[in-house]
């Protein structure tokens, strides 16, 4: 058997096609209707065996990126989700060994697109494979469960729906491509911050159900279907926090965005500009997306991406 002393795993961002959102459990979270759909925005996880010397930290992180301020936001310690999913993947088979992890990030930092659950998803994939523990599917997931409420949604990626606080995951029939623009916001939001503001605003919030329009459009590739069905129950709490995303949203929408929303808790902003096929209609509105976009100066970067794409690889 061969022995690897390094393992990268690629996993993709997420973003949000509903999120419908209940009223406060007992346990501080909330019932969810969420619907994940992988975008093609990647971070690398690389874990490495560290020297036969190092006995702590367990985890020794490292981070890079080209993402301006977000970066300096990626905590280097062992508060790292990714660094608590290499714990979890040591306690869980009581093997491993102290590593180094490194993160190669591309997607956006504190901006509700599930970046720092993806890291935690790719790292127990890594741990796994690097020290041979060979753990089955549904102990992967049921350790991403355990470790937040995103994780899981990062090892099968491709369009799920997620209940129960979004960690119960079905797959759902998406058989179409489709193009995406995102501007990160030069701010982050704390989910838990953007919860407690939904609470404030909706204290009368009804159970999630699930959309059958969105099904619907899903179901059949309609990229302008799917871009009207385009639900977020947080997208007001997250405005009320910064109001300056509306903005944002507007300019998307006035340059021929099909559909514009806040992604998960935020503050990132999605738009959907087209079906993924690749025709020059997509590219024109893509490019007029864009540039809508950085002409507000509100954006720290603004990107492409295709939807979907497939969860944890090995690479
Ligand atoms: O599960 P995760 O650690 O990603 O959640 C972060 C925070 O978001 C939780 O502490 C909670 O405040 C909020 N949350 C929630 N209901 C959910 C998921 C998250 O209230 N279903």
């Amino acid at each position: 058997m061969t022995v690897n002393t390094t393992v990268t795993v690629r996993v993709p961002a997420k973003v949000n096609l509903q999120l419908a959102v209940g009223p406060g459990r007992e346990d501080g979270f909330h019932d969810l209707v969420n619907v994940f759909h992988a975008v093609s925005l990647f971070d690398e996880v690389t874990v490495t065996e560290a020297s036969a010397r190092r006995q702590s930290p367990f985890v020794s992180l490292t981070a890079r990126g080209e993402m301006g301020s977000h970066l300096a936001r990626v905590p280097l310690d062992e508060s790292n989700l990714a660094a608590r999913a290499a714990l979890a993947v040591a306690e869980e088979t009581g093997r491993g060994a102290p590593v180094d992890l490194h993160l190669d990030k591309q997607i956006p930092v504190a901006g509700g697109m599930a970046g720092g659950s993806a890291d935690a998803a790719a790292a127990l994939v890594a741990c796994d494979r690097l020290w041979g523990t060979g753990l089955s599917r549904e102990r992967l997931v049921e350790l991403a469960a355990r470790l937040g409420s995103d994780v899981a949604f990062g090892l099968v990626g491709a369009t799920a729906v997620g209940t129960g606080r979004g960690e119960i995951l079905e797959p759902m029939p998406s058989p179409g491509r489709y193009r995406w623009v995102f501007a990160l916001s030069k701010r982050g939001l704390s989910t838990a911050d953007v919860f407690r503001e939904y609470d404030r605003l909706r204290p009368d919030a009804p159970e999630p159900r699930p959309d059958r329009e969105l099904e619907k459009a899903l179901a059949t590739g309609d990229a302008v279907a799917l871009g009207r069905a385009l639900s977020n129950d947080l997208q007001p709490a997250a405005l009320s926090l910064l109001p300056e995303l509306e903005r944002t949203l507007e300019a998307g929408r006035a340059a021929g965005a099909l559909g514009a929303l806040v992604s998960g808790s935020g503050p990132t902003c999605a738009f959907l500009v087209g079906g993924g096929e690749g025709s020059t209609v997509v590219a024109e509105r893509e490019a007029e997306v864009v540039a809508a976009l950085t002409r507000t100066g509100l954006c720290e970067q603004v990107v492409a991406a295709d939807g979907d794409v497939p969860g944890a690889t090995v690479l």
